[in-house]
Order: structure tokens, then C-alpha cells, then sequence
């Protein structure tokens, strides 16, 4: 089956799964945004202003690094990271952004709203808003806005307005409902949404938007070992970045594609973030794909040491290559993702976002099934800094408290000083 241009050709349909599940006052600004991306994304000039801001902003292409050290280590396949950390906010969501942020612009918009789980979806939002001129609020949960907190910073600095959201389980899932209610009260703003998830045409155009990182390992892989991956790993939250990586190896049956799930503390519902594994089919948030949810349909709570894998649902592409065999799941646990953190960053100098942790934590298993005359490549989605919070509480609790201790005395001098 000719994966990609099926969905390139889909009308929000892949399978069963997809669809635009919305209330109607938001149907015209989501046929809008439908028209204007169908339109855009033939058009030679909208793709070079696409291209020529990744490259200025972002400075793609991003690198393509070889794991010398941990390869050797495992004795088994070559491994080699796509690292997009490197993009300019420190993960692949600029990519999105960009070009959401351009359709945007092109439809006449004033005012961006958007969801975000670790912040780093809500981060590049604002650095783009920021840059095109564009106002922006963010909806984080509150649970991630503490956890998060470095990123929250760094939107606000940025002018973004973030707004902590304190309902259910105050994680990404909140957000995106909190998001939602926004848009509906304001159907004329753009809602910039974080992942390939979401009515239609946000699964499609996002994953559009990110294909550019599977075309670049692609070239990447063979300049460098002149043939393809044999496998491609990518972490899995709502789906974005392992779109991106996936999406040009769709149709190259000998690649494997395996997509690494959050598995959390435990199997039990609400311990972990498998909704491709453990998930069950239905309609949420606007498009029917799987979500975690008990016998009664309710969503029901996640958990993941990563706030970017913290969500109840996945991409209905995902759900329909997942169903097609096209995609392998996995699970990475909250610990073996921070040993993958703290594993890089010792014998290669590298420090992951815990999210993209999850899908090294994998790969170093499959790894050690496989040859050095195989290759895995792994999508380092994003960069380890905004984590600062919660690997220091993970490696080295009692350095965070003695400095935590420092400011604290540190500020109370300056008060009596005042
Ligand atoms: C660095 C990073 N990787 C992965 C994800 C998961 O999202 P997605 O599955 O859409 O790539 C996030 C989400 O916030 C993230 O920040």
C-alpha cells in the first residue's frame, strides 16, 4: 500500500480513525484552515517561505550524530541519533509551528491560541508568534506549568500569556480541552495545535510539516553509511515527532518503525501513558482514534515522568499504521528512560529530553538483538534542559536542595536589606 500518499490524498480519514468531531461554531474556522492548507501546500512560494524559515530559524538541516561509544558498548547495531534538540526552542516542535504559524499569517490572523505538555509545543509557539508579529496565549495544565517551570519562563519572557490550567488532572489532556473552550468563545483566532492530533486537518498537516526530519535522515543515513535504517525509533505522545520521522520511510517496506510509548510506573490504568498498546478506540478532543479509557468510556488519567508523553490519546495516523502493521509499539519505563538520560550523557556527551529518553531506552534493547551490520537511527526529539527540575530530583537530589537552600537565603537577606 502506498502509505504516503494516502495521506497526503485523505480527507481527515485514515481507516476508521480520524474525522472532525467539533461543535459547530468551530467548523468554519477548521473548513478555513482545511482550504487554506490544501491550497498552501501545492504552492512553490508558501514551500520555500517554509523551507528558507526552517533553515534561518531553526538552522536545518539538524544533525545526524553516530553513537560510537554506547553502539560499541551494546555490541549490536550501529546506532545513530537525529537530533533535534538542536532546533531553535530545543525540540521538532518549531517545525509545526512554522508552518501553522505562516498559514496563519496567509489566512489573516491575529491571534494564536495553543496547548502545551513539557512546553515545548507552547515555547516554539511563542518564539514564532513573537517572531510574525502574532498574539499568543498558551494552556498548560498546572501539574506541567510546575513541572515545566523553566518553560513557562521563557513564554512569558517571550509574551505569551500562559495560563495554568487547574482542572482534572492538570496535564497536557486539560490543556488542550481549556484550548479548546478558547476557540470556541473566539472561533476567529488560529488554534495552533502541538501534535498530529486533533480534527481534521491537523493529524495531516502536521505531520506535513514535520516530514521534513525523515527526508533529512534519509539523505543523512546515506551519505553516512550509504543505505537505509534498518529500524527508526521516535518516543510517542500525541505523535508528532514520530510522524515526522516516519512519514519517508512509510513506503520502504524493509525499514521497521517503531514508536515508543510512556510506560510509566506501572501497567495499571493511570500509571502510565500506552494508549496504542493499552488504549482502546473512540472519540475525544474532536477525532476518534485510540485514548485510555475505562469500560465506561470515561478518559481515564495518565502518568509519565515526561510531561510530553502525558496524554490520553494518540494520532489516528498512528492508530491506523499501528492497525496496518506498518508501525511497531513498545514501552519505555519513567526509570529506564532516566538511565537512558543519564546513560548518553555519560558516554556521548548528550543530554535527551526525557520525552525522546523513552524511545533511546528502547533502542538500546533492540539494539543488542541486532548486528554492527545493522543501523537504528533514534529521534532525539528535543533537548534535556527544560527537564532541569526533574533529572536533578532523579541524579542528584541532595546538589538541587543545597542550592534551592542558597537562593532561598540568598533572597531573604535581600528582603531584610530592602
Ligand atoms: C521533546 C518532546 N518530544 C516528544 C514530545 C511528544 O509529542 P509528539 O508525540 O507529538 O512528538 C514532546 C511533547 O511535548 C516533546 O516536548
Amino acid at each position: 500500500m502506498a502509505f504516503r500518499q494516502h495521506i497526503l490524498d485523505s480527507e481527515g480519514f485514515f481507516g476508521p480513525y480520524g474525522g472532525c468531531f467539533v461543535p459547530e461554531v468551530l467548523l468554519p474556522a477548521l473548513e478555513e484552515m482545511q482550504q487554506g492548507f490544501e491550497a498552501l501546500k501545492e504552492d512553490p512560494q508558501f514551500l520555500s517561505e517554509f523551507h528558507q524559515a526552517l533553515h534561518q530559524i531553526n538552522g536545518r538541516p539538524t544533525a545526524f550524530t553516530p553513537l560510537p561509544r554506547i553502539s560499541a558498548a551494546i555490541g549490536g547495531a550501529q546506532l545513530f541519533l537525529k537530533n533535534e534538540g538542536l532546533n531553535h526552542t530545543g525540540a521538532h516542535k518549531i517545525n509545526h509551528c512554522i508552518g501553522q504559524a505562516l498559514l496563519a499569517k496567509r489566512l489573516g490572523k491575529k491571534r494564536i491560541i495553543a496547548e502545551t505538555g513539557a512546553g515545548q509545543h507552547g515555547y516554539a509557539t511563542a518564539a514564532v508568534c513573537a517572531r510574525f508579529g502574532l498574539e499568543c496565549t498558551v494552556y498548560m495544565g498546572k501539574k506541567d506549568y510546575e513541572r515545566q517551570r523553566p518553560n513557562v519562563y521563557w513564554m512569558e519572557l517571550l509574551g505569551a500569556t500562559v495560563v495554568a490550567v487547574e482542572d482534572g488532572s492538570q496535564t497536557l489532556n486539560d490543556a488542550v480541552i481549556a484550548a479548546f473552550k478558547d476557540w470556541v468563545a473566539n472561533p476567529t483566532s488560529f488554534y495552533l495545535l502541538g501534535s498530529a492530533v486533533g480534527p481534521h486537518p491537523y493529524p495531516a498537516m502536521n505531520t506535513f510539516f514535520q516530514k521534513v526530519v525523515g527526508e533529512e535522515i534519509r539523505s543523512q543515513c546515506e551519505s553516512l553509511t550509504g543505505r537505509l535504517p534498518n529500524a527508526c525509533v521516535a518516543c510517542v505522545g500525541g505523535g508528532s515527532n514520530a510522524m515526522g520521522m516516519f512519514f519517508d520511510f512509510l513506503d520502504d517496506a524493509e525499514v521497521r518503525l517503531i514508536g515508543v510509548e510512556a510506560g510509566g510506573h506501572g501497567k495499571q490504568p493511570g500509571e502510565h501513558a500506552a494508549k496504542l498498546l493499552d488504549g482502546q478506540p473512540g472519540i475525544f478532543e474532536g477525532y476518534y482514534s485510540y485514548f485510555l479509557q475505562d469500560d465506561g468510556g470515561n478518559i481515564s488519567n495518565t502518568s509519565s515522568v515526561s510531561a510530553g508523553l502525558d496524554y490520553c490519546g494518540v494520532s489516528p495516523i498512528l492508530a491506523w499504521l499501528a492497525d496496518a502493521g506498518r508501525v511497531e509499539f513498545e514501552r519505555a519505563s519513567d526509570e529506564a528512560a532516566l538511565a537512558a538520560v543519564q546513560r548518553l550523557a555519560r558516554e556521548e556527551g548528550l543530554i535527551p529530553a526525557l520525552e525522546s529518553a523513552h524511545a533511546f531506552a528502547y533502542a538500546f534493547e533492540l539494539a543488542a538483538t541486532l548486528t554492527p551490520a545493522d543501523v537504528v537511527v533514534i529521534n532525539a526529539s528535543g533537548r534535556g534542559e527544560k527537564d532541569l527540575f526533574i533529572t536533578m530530583r532523579h541524579f542528584q537530589e541532595e546538589n538541587l536542595l543545597a542550592y534551592a537552600r542558597h537562593l532561598l537565603q540568598h533572597q531573604s537577606q535581600k528582603a531584610f536589606a530592602v
